[in-house]
């Protein structure tokens, strides 16, 4: 059976690919837009409606300045021993080609009843939310966990509580790569029992 509104999503869903940061090619995505893709997150199921969510959003001046804080961060949390200028480096110059930076958090609101998984899971949904409405503007995105993401001293950055978790930096951008194709290890029949 064929649907148009299925195939529209099935399209953006299996054509959005991360793109990393060093593909993006410094065009910039107008901050209007941003708030668009945003407004996508807020469309996320929540258990109890608790939008366990709250999204740092980074461009401009703004950006660079956290490339730097960054490469800060790491520095100065990290062991002396263990350390490395390029380390440094990469983290303060990863923002340069993107137009803007979304950190992702779940923030843990009044509702304890609902298990942190449940918050997890929700905050997740409202990422994909943006992902794929950027895939389908022609947004590049790039969903990392790397550099400080789950370190105290970026939650500290960030004047987060002690229950919230960072999700993740949002890169957003635009590229001149043409898209790759998806790459799965398995076929989703694997994973899926009937009964
Ligand atoms: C929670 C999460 C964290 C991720 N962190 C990184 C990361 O730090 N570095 C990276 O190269 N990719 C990261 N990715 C992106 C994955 O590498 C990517 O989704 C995967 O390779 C599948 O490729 P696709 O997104 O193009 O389909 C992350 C994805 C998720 C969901």
């Amino acid at each position: 059976m064929t649907n148009d509104k299925f195939e529209v999503l099935k399209t953006i869903i299996s054509s959005r690919r991360s793109v990393g940061w060093a593909k993006m090619n410094g065009k910039i995505i107008p901050d209007e837009t941003v708030n668009q893709l945003l407004s996508l997150a807020h469309w996320a199921p929540t258990h109890g409606r608790t939008e366990p969510w709250k999204f740092f959003v980074y461009g401009g001046e703004a950006l660079k300045q956290f490339g730097k804080d960054h490469g800060d961060l790491y520095w100065d949390h990290t062991a002396e021993d263990k350390r490395q200028e390029a380390t440094r480096d990469k983290l303060m110059h990863n923002v340069d080609l993107a137009s803007h930076l979304v950190i992702a958090v779940m923030k843990r609101g009044e509702n304890v009843k609902i298990p942190q998984v449940e918050e997890v899971a929700a905050a997740s949904a409202a990422i994909q939310n943006i992902l794929l409405g950027a895939n389908a503007l022609g947004i590049a995105s790039f969903w990392s966990s790397g550099g400080m993401t789950h370190t105290h001293a970026l939650k500290e950055y960030l004047k987060l509580g002690h229950d919230d978790i960072i999700m993740g930096l949002i890169f957003l951008g635009y590229t001149d790569e043409s898209a790759k194709d998806g790459v799965r290890n398995s076929v989703i029949a694997e994973k899926v029992k009937w009964l």
